[in-house]
């Protein structure tokens, strides 16, 4: 099976980057990309979608949760499905490609096998939330999926808004969770995904074939001292949060450096009362942790946290820890790396086995199906960034690997 011939693949391509920039202008500020999970921007994106989905005569449903699903039905009724997708939410002042990207590259391949027939089904997925800024919790679309998404629906906002009223908000009916689970058969789940890294470009590659994601841990911390003025009060009178929440950031990444492999980020630090004359009494802040290994990473997390209580209370001031989420580290599956390694050799690329060091809805994918990813190269290495870039010709190469994945699987189901 190769592109429908009437399929010029460089101009899907192409399409595909312009579909990039379009959709990175529907953001929720001005000037910079930022559309978290079922803000009024998203429905730009899912209209830009689901006219993509109608052209190719695929049937587009929006699940409880939001997410956009276009399927193109198999040969029998039992056929299984292949999913294809990846989130359409971003970070704040993201890059244009994170997340959006693979969605739009699925629904390519989708137009490049329009005419094809094939042994399974193919659904497109585009997850309303992956990034888990909006809640602080990630895989709000993909948890849909896999039926782990109810004990989320409670969550709150900085606004007090739950995930279900935020749905409601949206004008979708929370009580529909249940339909958005995946009952059928999978056949399993392909994401596309830029790198967000270093190392296909060090290796002068344009495509890399996902061997696992790191696992992480996300977790908030909440320093409580005593605000007091900051003329009158004399140093060993303070119980200044800050000043523990600063030694704990340092401390954090003094061990993350001396851990091969740990990353330790503290992302947010919000002070109170935020004033500069005043001692700050109340810190709140963020702490991600991630390594390829749970061992490493679970032996970390205490440590990293008692550093965090002495350094509070060496100050008179007390820490809460909340813990946001846990998500192992989660190998792809070696049957679809397999096959995307086959998949770039028949095309005469190089394609090495890389590590993500971010997390992806392939990881929930993965508890249900066989999951793998294929990484474009970041050539700057820049991500949650407006500078994130990516190569022309490794979206067409990608492309062009995800079809031979598509004609290999075929292969494979109709022996
Ligand atoms: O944070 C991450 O790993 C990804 O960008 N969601
Ligand atoms: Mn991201
Ligand atoms: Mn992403």
């Amino acid at each position: 099976m190769t592109a429908n011939p009437s399929i010029d693949l460089s101009e899907l391509h192409a399409r595909v980057l312009a579909a990039c920039r379009e959709l990175a202008a529907l953001t929720e500020v001005p000037g910079e990309t930022t559309r978290p999970y079922l803000c009024p921007t998203t429905r730009g994106v899912h209209a830009f979608l689901r006219a993509w989905a109608d052209r190719l005569g695929l049937s587009t449903r929006i699940d409880a949760v939001g997410n956009l699903r276009s399927r193109r039905e198999g040969p029998t009724p039992d056929s299984p499905t292949l999913y294809l997708g990846s989130h359409i939410d971003t970070v704040p002042n993201a890059g244009a490609y994170d997340g959006i990207l693979g969605v739009l590259l699925a629904y390519a391949l989708a137009e490049a096998v329009r005419d094809q027939a094939l042994p399974y089904a193919l659904e497109v997925l585009a997850f309303s939330e992956e990034e888990g800024v909006r809640y602080g919790v990630p895989f709000i679309g993909s948890r849909a999926l896999t039926g782990t998404a109810g004990p989320l629906l409670e969550l709150r906002d900085k606004d007090g808004l739950t995930v279900s009223d935020a749905i409601r908000a949206y004008g979708l009916n929370p009580d529909e969770l249940p339909d958005a689970e995946i009952r059928s058969e999978s056949l399993g789940y392909l994401e596309f995904h830029i790198e967000q890294g270093p190392v296909l470009q060090a290796a002068g590659a344009g495509v890399g074939v996902v061997t696992a994601i790191a696992g992480q841990n996300r977790v908030l911390l909440d320093f409580t001292g005593q605000a007091a003025h900051a003329g009158t009060t004399p140093m060993t009178h303070r119980r200044d949060a800050l000043a523990a929440a600063a030694r704990f950031v340092v401390a954090a990444e003094e061990r993350a450096r001396a851990t091969p492999g740990l990353v330790a980020t503290v992302g947010v630090m919000q002070a109170r009362p935020g004033a500069i004359n005043i001692v700050p009494g109340e810190v709140h802040c963020t702490l991600d942790i991630r390594h390829e290994r749970d061992e490493v990473r679970r032996d970390a997390l205490p440590l990293l946290l008692a550093d965090a209580e002495r350094f509070a209370a060496e100050r008179g001031v007390t820490v809460s820890i909340t813990p946001k989420m846990e998500e192992a580290a989660t190998p792809m599956d070696a049957r679809f790396q397999g096959l995307l390694r086959q998949a770039a050799t028949d095309l005469g690329l190089d394609a090495p086995d890389v590590l993500s060091g971010a997390g992806h809805d392939a990881m929930i994918m993965s508890t249900r199906m066989p999951a793998a990813m294929l990484f474009l190269r970041s050539p700057n290495a820049l991500s949650h960034h407006p500078d994130e870039m990516v190569n022309p010709e490794d979206v067409e190469a990608a492309l062009r690997v995800g079809l031979r994945f598509l004609e290999r699987l075929a292969q494979e189901a109709r022996a």
